[in-house]
């Protein structure tokens, strides 16, 4: 697929936010927040313009997917370490496996590596994103803010030694964690969906 990916533009914030909404309407919930996520993302100290990334076929945002800073917490020292936070990322429904969300993948890679960030951290389905190179977040020693580790919380350093001497507990910004109320008001700004049963019912 011939697609151009660059960064995105204030006027294609909502677009974007549009996409993530379709992409995740009634996947892990009946609809979804991850586009409230994003729009808030946007707006806090966390955000970094040249990682929020969209993906275009014939000139159609087709794909989307933005890094967050985010730490890790060393407890013996309370020492903070910046690490990225990846996610939301989407594709158009109607063309999803067609390779949108694996190239949005290794530009942000590529692009994180290149502005000096050391790793990108997230949660996710292994099977898709150890093709990237990410693995299991334990062989790091770096746990959940819950002090847990599991298989879809997963690591990649962006150059060869890049975590050493980095453990402890790693928090993405608050700016991910929204209330009932503030998406109610936020869904007014989109067409209406119906909300159904979740199609992937995540593990407890
Ligand atoms: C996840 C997503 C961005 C991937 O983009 P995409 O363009 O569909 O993916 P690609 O075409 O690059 O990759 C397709 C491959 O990934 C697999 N895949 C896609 N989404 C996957 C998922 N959520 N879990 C596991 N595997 C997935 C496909 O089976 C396919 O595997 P194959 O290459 O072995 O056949 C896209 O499917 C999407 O928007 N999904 C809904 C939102 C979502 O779940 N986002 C990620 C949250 S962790």
């Amino acid at each position: 697929m011939n697609l151009t990916i660059r960064t995105t533009d204030k006027n294609e914030f909502f677009e974007t936010e549009n996409l993530t909404r379709e992409a995740f309407w009634n996947l892990y919930k009946p609809g979804c927040d991850e586009h409230l996520a994003l729009h808030q993302l946007r707006s806090g100290d966390c955000y970094v313009p040249g990682l929020d990334l969209v993906a275009l076929l014939d000139g159609q945002i087709v794909g989307h997917v933005i890094s967050t800073k985010a730490k890790v917490v060393d407890s013996d020292d309370e020492v903070y370490h910046e690490v990225l936070c990846l996610g939301p990322i989407s594709a158009e429904p109607s063309l999803q496996g067609k390779g949108i969300g694996s190239q949005l993948m290794r530009q942000s890679i590529a692009r994180a590596a290149s502005l000096g960030f050391k790793s990108i951290i997230l949660y996710g389905n292994p099977e898709y994103y150890k093709r990237f190179g990410f693995e299991n977040a334990e062989k790091y020693t770096i746990a959940t803010r819950d002090n847990q580790n599991y298989d879809p919380f997963m690591a990649i350093e962006l150059y060869p030694g890049a975590l050493n001497g980095i453990t402890g507990r790693f928090y993405e910004d608050n700016l991910f964690f929204n209330n009932e109320a503030d998406l109610e008001e936020f869904e007014k700004l989109f067409p209406a969906k119906e909300k159904g049963e979740p199609r992937i019912i995540l593990p407890v």
